[in-house]
């Protein structure tokens, strides 16, 4: 039943150099061994979708681990093997990764007793996946290189946009898959097939996701806080009666505007020039519990085991946010650093749900400019204080701290106007350190 299309050129266009050469070496290393490989799941996808994807995953009939040890060897490339599973993934120095895995069953069960026993094998492999799209291989030996291999029609439910599991219990199976059928969706703009959607909402009446473990829901979880259109997934797992598994105890309608446009927010921030921040999914964590009570926010982050410092900028968004929102929203008399000083109380992963917050454009203009000139540090620092003689204690902070708010209010304008208000503020304040 294997779909006829060869898909090799499509590959080669799709694929980057290194991602291609990989596959073609991972045929000839497999010829040479005896076995055959695929290219199978997520990779096979995006291929067809012309997507760019990084992550290959092959699935080997014969030895998963002897392949991926001499494919590592090609490359000087390290292997960590699972050999309970028969898988390994192969790391390449610079944090490249291929997966291994092992088609078993038939293979050692059956050699050579049937007449298709290899594709059987991968057959066997892609049934036990989520979706058909995600269903798909591709032949990487020999003159068969590039070959789709299709048994569920992934095909064509790529072309017509649909999510759809390859056998009845697959949600019942894999609860996990109820979280992962509204990524896909929602990332390719495709829709729940309908018999599929009847599935997962059956799924959802008998509670299935209750039986998972907070580490694989996370996992997943954290897949979804990390996609672009995010916004969009939270609102389907509302919609679907998934959201209280995954949020319990808070209410979606509260944060439902802010997840909307959040990441329209984190866009106009990058556009603005300021440095994403190193955990995107912490942006959406924080906009969705915003609204919640600290007990629940606390308890949520214990169960999906964020760490100390995590945490920490949760429950200091959930204290803060509201009054720095009002003293931005003061018209008049607020002094530019008394509202720095406010938003450095929040850590950067709340600023997007601050720029949705704000709802009129001189707001968003203002919050701009804020973060523009707390970037901007004083030049003068405790070594030049140092320089001028003095010992260092508290009065070093307090006149760096001068000078930050100085500076921030247009009071000093360049360096030399500071070290001249730093001067002044030491005679000033001269031998008061005892007092501190
Ligand atoms: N898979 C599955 N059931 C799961 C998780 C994964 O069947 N609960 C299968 C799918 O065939 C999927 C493959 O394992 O294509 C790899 O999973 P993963 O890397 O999580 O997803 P990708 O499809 O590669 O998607 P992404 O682009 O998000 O990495």
């Amino acid at each position: 039943p294997a779909a006829g299309a060869n898909i090799s050129e499509l590959m080669h266009q799709v694929l980057g150099p290194r991602e291609w050469e990989i596959m073609c070496r991972a045929g000839e290393i497999a010829a040479r061994l005896g076995y055959r490989v695929f290219a199978a799941g997520g990779v096979v996808r995006d291929i067809l979708l012309k997507a760019g994807n990084l992550d290959i995953d092959l699935v080997v009939e014969g030895d998963g681990i002897a392949l991926a040890e001499a494919l590592a060897g090609a490359y000087g490339a390290q292997v960590r093997a699972h050999r309970k599973f028969g898988t390994a993934e192969v790391l390449f120095p610079d944090g490249f990764k291929v997966d291994v895995a092992t088609a078993r069953v038939e293979f050692y069960e059956y050699p050579a007793a049937l007449p298709r026993v290899e594709s059987s094998c991968v057959r066997h492999d892609l049934y036990r996946r989520d979706f058909t799209i995600n269903a798909m291989a591709v032949d990487l030996n020999g003159e068969h290189f590039g070959d789709l291999i299709d048994f569920f029609g992934g095909r064509q439910d790529l072309q017509q946009g649909l999510i759809r599991v390859l056998y009845n219990l697959s949600f019942i199976e894999d609860p996990i898959r109820l979280l992962r059928a509204v990524r896909f969706e929602q990332r390719y703009g495709f829709k729940i097939e309908s018999q599929t959607l009847k599935l997962v909402q059956e799924a959802v009446r008998r509670e299935v996701l209750a039986r998972v473990s907070a580490e694989r829901l996370w996992e997943e979880l954290k897949h979804i806080l990390m996609e672009e259109r995010a916004g969009r997934m939270l609102e389907r797992l509302h919609q679907l009666g998934i959201w209280p598994f995954a949020f319990h105890g808070v209410t979606y309608w509260e944060v439902q505007p802010v997840l909307h446009d959040l990441g329209e927010s984190m866009q106009l921030l990058e556009e603005w020039g300021f440095p994403p921040v190193n955990e995107p999914w912490l942006c959406y964590f924080i906009a969705a519990l915003h609204w919640t009570d600290p007990e629940t926010a606390r308890s949520l982050c214990e169960r999906y085991h964020l760490n100390k410092r995590q945490t920490g900028k949760v429950l200091a968004t959930l204290a803060n946010w509201r009054p720095v929102l009002s003293r931005l929203c003061l018209r008049d008399g607020v002094r530019t650093s008394e509202l720095a000083r406010a938003l450095l109380l929040l850590p950067p992963e709340a600023h997007p749900l601050i720029l949705t917050l704000l709802d009129e454009e001189w707001l968003k203009e203002r919050f701009r400019q804020l973060l523009v000139l707390l970037r901007e540090k004083p030049t003068v620092d405790g070594t030049y204080i140092k320089n001028l003689g003095y010992r260092p204690g508290p009065i070093f902070r307090r006149a760096l701290d001068a000078v930050w708010r100085a500076r921030l209010d247009g009071l000093v304008k360049n360096t030399e106007e500071e070290k001249a208000f730093v001067q002044e503020f030491l005679r000033r304040h001269q031998g008061e350190d005892s007092h501190d």
